[in-house]
């Protein structure tokens, strides 16, 4: 397993080019399954994420080429079981249920295994799919959807930690074919969602509200091939800004949606940096003195639980104390006790972090254990004392393209040791 030797005590100044949307990219390429016509997606970023969801597209008999960032893929006869060796692997696979049921009205995939950043049931996507007229069955660790026809239905979404994300373009994605209007409550608003509606749209479906709490679907009988480009990646860009936060003379971000980033932009303010953008780019400058921040993981348009471990790793060099309550995944918070060995001071009670600042954090061999808190460590050790080890860099790898050449062209020190 690769490693990453992050040397700490390094400032950080320029620019960097944010990647296609991890997140926009996984529902839309599984979107694909929905019509024999060719479809042509641009900026796909280059993720083992993606790479496993070409492969499930593969399996399930799709063509599919790939070269620098277009992927091109027809669907023109495909088969409807996904096997476990290979969905395991990602639970986001689980976005293949909704167009395979759409078109060919049947899936059997494996149920998503357990996850690090909590319990990730998914009993908002199986009963949607049951309200369109399928019948839900769990057996020998595959969920086995099968519908005579899909029939228009009003849903509402809205779990217990809010909306799902998926789970509403599992939705979306079954009932574009189905008969009669399908109404989704209690939809994600996330610009993801938006972003697959929109690659719908362009196949010959008929969605409206998509952004909203409220999407409205009718069914059409077929879809056709459509070419699209994924959006910037909103945590990419984040993560970055937070680098620029914790090390940086002064950091752009190009080639983003700077709509897309107001909660990220907001409380980084509010810590006291200073923050401008131009139409597609964000740059974050170190003037202005710091503040402790108190912040809540919330839906889109709220403060990202996908950018919470990077703020952790900000917040816990900066004077005074900070909290950081997660409401949308309660137990991710295994950065913190990673942090605790690179010298961070926190308390961690229930689904909130105390963050009590320190002057210096310092190297230490470290764990990765989810995307996201992988992506807070190699923040965290940019202005350490010494050489921080990062362990099981495959969890960085997933979600962001060649994180330490982009902060190595930016003035990290970063050494990948192949194992
Ligand atoms: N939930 C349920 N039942 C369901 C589905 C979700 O109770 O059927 C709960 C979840 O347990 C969680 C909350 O609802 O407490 C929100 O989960 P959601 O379904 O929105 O998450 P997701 O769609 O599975 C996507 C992203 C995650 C991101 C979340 C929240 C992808 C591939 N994944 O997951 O991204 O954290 O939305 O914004 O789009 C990441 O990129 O690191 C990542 C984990």
């Amino acid at each position: 397993m690769d490693k990453i030797l992050v040397h700490g005590g390094v400032r950080l100044e320029g620019a960097v080019r944010i990647g296609g949307s991890k997140n926009s990219a996984l529902p839309i390429l599984a979107a694909t399954l929905l019509t024999k016509g060719k479809c042509v997606i641009d900026r796909v970023p280059d993720l083992s994420d993606i790479h496993y969801m070409l492969t499930i597209l593969g399996r399930l008999g799709c063509e599919v080429e790939r070269a620098s960032g277009v992927v091109q893929i027809r669907a023109e006869k495909i088969l409807t079981e996904a096997p476990y060796e290979i969905v395991r692997k990602m639970r986001a696979s689980v976005c293949v249920l909704g167009p395979l049921l759409g078109r060919e009205k049947a899936a059997k995939v494996s149920l998503p295994g357990g996850c690090v950043i909590g319990d990730r049931p998914i009993d908002l996507h199986l009963k949607g799919f049951e309200a369109l007229g399928a019948t839900v069955m769990v057996k020998g660790g595959d969920i086995l959807l099968e519908a005579k026809k899909l029939q228009g239905a009003r849903i509402n979404l809205r779990g217990r930690h809010g909306p799902t994300v998926l789970g509403t373009g599992n939705i979306m994605m079954a009932s574009v074919l189905a008969e009669g209007t399908t109404d989704i409550e209690g939809a994600a608003e996330e610009p993801e969602v938006i972003d697959l509606a929109n690659f719908l749209i362009a196949m010959g479906a008929k969605i409206s509200g998509a952004g909203t709490q409220h999407i409205q679907i009718e069914g059409v009988p077929e879809l056709h091939g459509a070419n699209h480009t994924v959006i910037p990646d909103r945590i990419e860009a984040g993560t970055f800004l937070v680098a620029g936060a914790i090390a940086g003379n002064r950091v752009t971000v190009t080639r983003t949606e700077p709509k897309h980033l107001g909660a990220v932009i907001t409380a980084l303010k509010n810590a006291g940096f200073e923050l401008s953008h131009t139409s597609d780019s964000v740059t974050i400058s170190p003037n202005g003195s710091r503040r402790p921040l108190h912040i809540e993981t919330l839906p889109y348009p709220g403060f990202p639980t996908d950018m919470q471990a990077q703020f952790c790793a900000m917040l816990a060099t900066m004077d005074g104390t900070s909290v950081v309550t997660e409401t949308v995944f309660p137990q991710r918070f295994m950065h913190v006790s990673e942090l605790k060995r690179m010298g961070a001071s926190i308390d961690l009670n229930n689904h909130r972090a105390t963050i009590h600042g320190v002057e210096r954090l310092s190297g230490a061999p470290v764990m990765a254990s989810d995307l996201r808190a992988s992506a807070a460590l190699v923040l965290a050790a940019l202005p350490a004392d010494g050489i921080t080890e990062i362990n099981r860099v495959y969890h960085i790898d997933r979600g962001y393209e060649a994180i330490d050449e982009k902060l190595n062209a930016l003035g990290a020190h970063i050494e990948r040791v192949k194992s």
